[in-house]
């Protein structure tokens, strides 16, 4: 799919204020400073369409960008930043949670995982309230690029013990570089493919 077009539409603090349901949507989730928002900016090809930081916590409110004039990007804040204040965090997570129960043009969510890490707690119980909650959803691990192929394949080994203790399978996921511009094809074919279904439905 070709991008010929990516605007900022509005940024919205609750549930309430989110614009209009109708078109298709796709939402990018995650730790804070994963890169939910240099992906988004990555997967349209615009620089500074989805504002980035190198210090986390700079997503606050739940914004949305209309690509193609036909379908939805919702790039929300980040969760479980430790150094933002608690009621920020439960306010964020309060965001967070309505976002993914009740929008009801959400195709599917986009999880972010930093592939550098050993697997967090909180990305786990993420998954497993996805899970039960029957949320559609694929993880991105990111930031590839920073990995040698040996740490790679450790971390993901990491990753797929700790998702096959609470799930039978692994869920569907995509190895993504904001900066190398990996798994870009990828995640567009499958929106695409998504958004066809949704104009027949
Ligand atoms: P919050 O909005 O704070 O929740 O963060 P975010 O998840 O939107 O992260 P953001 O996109 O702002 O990126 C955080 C930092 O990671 C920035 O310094 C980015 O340049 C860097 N970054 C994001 N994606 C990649 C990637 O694929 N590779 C590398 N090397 N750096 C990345
Ligand atoms: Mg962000």
């Amino acid at each position: 799919m070709e991008i010929h077009q990516a605007k900022f539409v509005k940024s919205s603090a609750t549930f309430e204020q989110l614009p209009s349901s109708n078109y298709p949507e796709y939402g990018f989730v995650g730790r804070s400073n994963v890169g939910k928002s240099s992906w988004i900016n990555c997967l349209v090809e615009r620089k500074n369409l989805a504002k980035t930081s190198s210090t986390p916590g700079k997503t606050q409110l739940i914004n949305h960008f209309l690509i193609n004039g036909s379908w939805y990007l919702a790039d929300l804040p980040g969760y479980g930043y430790a150094k933002t204040s608690k009621k920020k965090r439960s306010t964020f997570a309060k965001m967070i949670t309505d976002y993914v129960l009740k929008r009801e043009n959400l195709l599917n969510l986009y999880v972010l995982i930093d592939s550098r890490v050993k697997p967090q707690a909180i990305d786990m119980e993420f998954l497993e309230f996805l899970g039960v909650k029957a949320v559609p959803f694929t993880i991105l691990f990111t930031k590839t690029d920073k990995l040698t192929q040996k740490e790679f394949s450790k971390n993901m080994k990491a990753y797929q013990a700790a998702i096959l203790q609470s799930w039978e399978r692994v869920p569907h996921f995509v190895h993504t570089s904001a900066v190398k511009g990996r798994g870009r094809k990828e995640v567009l074919g499958h929106i695409e493919e998504m958004n066809q279904m949704f104009s027949k439905s």
